[in-house]
């Protein structure tokens, strides 16, 4: 056996149904598991599959200490599902610091990017550097993320553009998923923005992108030389429309890949009726959503992925996240970490989910680790704490687990451990 945590005051397990994920005012309330008489522990098997949860005494019954590679003594301490976060941009140069004095001092997002700064800025830079420096600035990053609990990430691309660029992009990626202890989930963003160094037109990009793009990473997918999961598009004034975006996602989905957009941010696009008719696992931001958009999300079980922190930066109007989670829409959360939204932590996209979204502490969580990954396609496997899931944790410092988004900015006093697949691979006594 690989690990046991023992004696904590708190297992969050999310929730002890059979499900892969939360719809609307299912993500009211999570299931917190406590015993009185020694408190609860998980177990976790050689595959990093958890074997065990129950009260410390039933799984002592089980296996003796003796038997796992490493034990954790979580007496006081809390032990939540490693967070999953649904949406990140990690590969790129650069910094857009001067961007953000800009937008402090009044200028808006589109105004930036039309004048062809924003994503462009970061393209031009990302596109000069080299893959090794791409790489370590990536797994900075990414390893940042996971000391802030984060055991899962979606990564897309889309600060390439070009066809050449973008395969750099995946590569360097698939590099941080075979070496790193974070799991990542490998999104295709080509369609990020329209290339405006060769003048190209949305048409033209749209044109490169499905004849050519897309057939070169099938080829690549095919000879497992690049395990693309999801296609993305930012169906956007200014980026793709909405039939431009259609097209790009329906060849996505053809070579086998989720589909999981940013829609209806900036403007209404109706993103997400055109998401909703292709069965899209996800849609994000949404801040601009319609109703139908709304209602036909729940029907068609499209994951909503909500990120506060960059209605935040950029001061957006909220989306309906009240109507989305009374409609039935499984709502997700991610950190969109970019180079317009620098935030790395989940515990820090929760608080902002609470108080500027208005969702309960159930609800972030919940978004946070079983939508998120359901958002994934990993909603059976990751996301809880249940017998047979992934033995993804993280140990907090805490007698009650809702102090990791309670403590806004103090998640690193609080995080002792972060469990990947039954392995500690942060410990902040290290
Ligand atoms: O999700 N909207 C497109 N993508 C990012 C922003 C990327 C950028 O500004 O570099 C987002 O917010
Ligand atoms: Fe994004």
């Amino acid at each position: 056996m690989r690990l046991l945590i023992h004696s904590a005051k708190q297992v969050v397990a999310i929730t002890d149904q059979d499900v892969t994920c939360l719809p609307g005012r299912s993500m009211n309330s999570v299931v917190v598991l406590e015993n009185t008489n020694g408190g609860v522990a998980v177990a976790v098997d050689d595959e990093g599959k958890i074997a065990a949860v129950g009260s410390t005494q039933y799984v002592r019954e089980l296996w003796k200490y003796d038997d796992f590679d490493e034990v954790i003594d979580a007496t006081g301490k809390c032990v939540l599902p490693g967070f999953v976060d649904a949406h990140t941009h990690p590969v790129w140069a650069g910094d857009r610091l001067d961007e953000f004095a800009m937008k402090l001092a009044g200028a808006s997002y589109l105004e930036i990017h039309n004048a062809g700064g924003g994503i462009f800025h970061t393209v031009d830079k990302t596109v000069r550097c080299s893959s090794e420096e791409l790489y370590q600035s990536l797994k900075d990053r990414l390893l940042k993320m996971l000391q802030a609990g984060t055991t899962t990430a979606e990564c897309k691309t889309g600060y390439g553009l070009e066809t050449d660029a973008e395969l750099r992009l995946l590569q360097v990626l698939q590099r941080a998923k075979q070496q790193l202890p974070i799991e990542i989930s490998i999104t295709y963003c080509g369609a990020h923005a329209i290339p405006n160094c060769r003048g190209k037109t949305p048409e033209e990009a749209t044109e490169i992108i499905v004849r050519d793009q897309i057939p070169q990473i099938q080829i690549l997918m095919n000879e497992k030389l690049l395990p693309v999961e999801n296609i993305d598009v930012f169906c956007e004034k200014g980026a793709f429309d909405t039939e431009q975006s259609r097209r790009i996602l329906q060849a996505g989905k053809e070579i086998g890949l989720r589909i999981n957009l940013h829609g209806d941010e900036l403007n209404p696009m109706q993103s997400a009726e055109m998401a909703a008719e292709l069965n899209a696992t996800a849609v994000s931001h949404l801040e601009k959503v319609s109703t139908k958009g709304i209602e036909v999300m729940a029907m068609s079980g499209t994951v909503a992925i909500l990120l506060p922190t960059t209605a935040y930066i950029m001061r957006l109007k909220p989306p309906p996240v009240r109507q989305l989670i009374e409609a039935g829409v499984s709502v997700a959360l991610g950190s969109d970490f970019n180079p317009n939204a620098h935030c790395l932590a989940m515990p820090t996209v929760m608080n902002l989910a609470c108080v500027t979204y208005g969702m309960n502490m159930p609800e972030a969580l919940v978004a946070a680790t079983l939508n998120a990954a359901a958002s994934l396609g990993r909603g059976r496997t990751h996301g809880a704490i249940q017998k047979g899931r992934v033995g993804d944790l993280v140990v907090i410092k805490a007698e009650k687990w809702e102090h990791i988004i309670y403590q806004l900015g103090c998640h690193h006093h609080l995080i002792e451990f972060v469990v990947k697949y039954g392995k500690i691979v942060y410990s902040s006594t290290n």
